[in-house]
């Protein structure tokens, strides 16, 4: 069974699902995809406030009950993707700041187009608190490609970094897919996620889409990491140590190679 550490599944908060039967057609579908545990991630913005904070409670609360009324075999919790934010430090005893409220893991989030921002400070001080930071969907940062020293730094800092499924299945474009293909290259990536808006193009389906596409490229035991029990420790707050494995030489960059070859990149 998957657990889905990174959606827009909550309705009425974000740019995901816009009302309840939304919410639950999504639930459905991660349902069928064998998806069994899910963190309710909505964006929290920089500027996060007492109303936006309440409407998150509340509608949360609205949709276990619905989950619980359909019958539905998943267990919900609450998190949040934070935008990088000085401002989260105030917020930390929140529900939804940290994943699952457990105060052991945060989302965060980094502007997609450019950023100056003090962000290995960022990772340091959540540290401190006892809180590891992971990095939603790095390979979407295109300005990182660049910037690898930066990434290998929040990485040996202890930042955990996790893919989208859609930059491994080509949604998000073949740069960001070959990135992401990198990090996995890399081992430098630990969590696989669906971000899931809708029930269409950015469905919970990408999770095992991108499974699926990995199995004849990626070892299966980095794959049930990346897919299962990674996931699944981060969901119970339980404690893993990311891996640091370097390369063997001579193959780097060859899932992008593969990925071209069978016309998937
Ligand atoms: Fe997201």
């Amino acid at each position: 069974m998957f657990t889905d550490l990174h959606n827009h599944l909550l309705f009425g908060i974000d740019d995901g699902a816009p009302n309840p039967e939304a919410s639950l057609a999504m639930l459905r579908r991660a349902v069928d995809c064998g998806i069994s545990a899910v963190v309710a991630t909505p964006h929290a913005p920089d500027l996060m406030n007492s109303v936006y904070a309440g409407l998150i409670n509340r509608h949360f609360r609205i949709l276990q009950n619905l989950i619980e009324t359909e019958g539905l075999p998943v267990n919900l919790k609450l998190g949040a993707e934070v935008f990088f934010s000085e401002r989260i430090f105030d917020w930390l005893d929140e529900p939804w700041a940290t994943l699952g409220g457990t105060k052991k893991y945060l989302l965060f989030e980094l502007p997609l187009f450019e950023q100056r921002l003090p962000v290995a400070d960022f990772i340091f001080k959540l540290q401190i608190q006892g809180i590891k930071p992971i990095l939603a969907h790095p390979e979407r940062y295109l300005y990182l490609m660049d910037q690898t020293r930066l990434l290998e730094q929040w990485h040996e800092q202890g930042c955990i970094f996790q893919i989208n499924a859609g930059s491994l299945t080509g949604s998000f474009g073949r740069t960001a897919q070959q990135f992401g293909l990198e990090l996995l290259e890399r081992h430098m990536a630990e969590l696989v996620a669906s971000d899931a808006h809708d029930d269409d193009r950015r469905s919970f389906a990408e999770l095992t889409r991108a499974r699926d596409l990995l199995a004849p490229v990626i070892d299966e035991e980095y794959r049930e990491r990346l897919f299962v029990s990674n996931p699944r420790r981060v969901f119970d707050g339980e404690p893993f140590r990311p891996e640091f494995v370097l390369p063997p030489a001579g193959r780097k960059f060859a899932l992008s190679r593969f990925f071209r070859k069978i016309g998937l990149a």
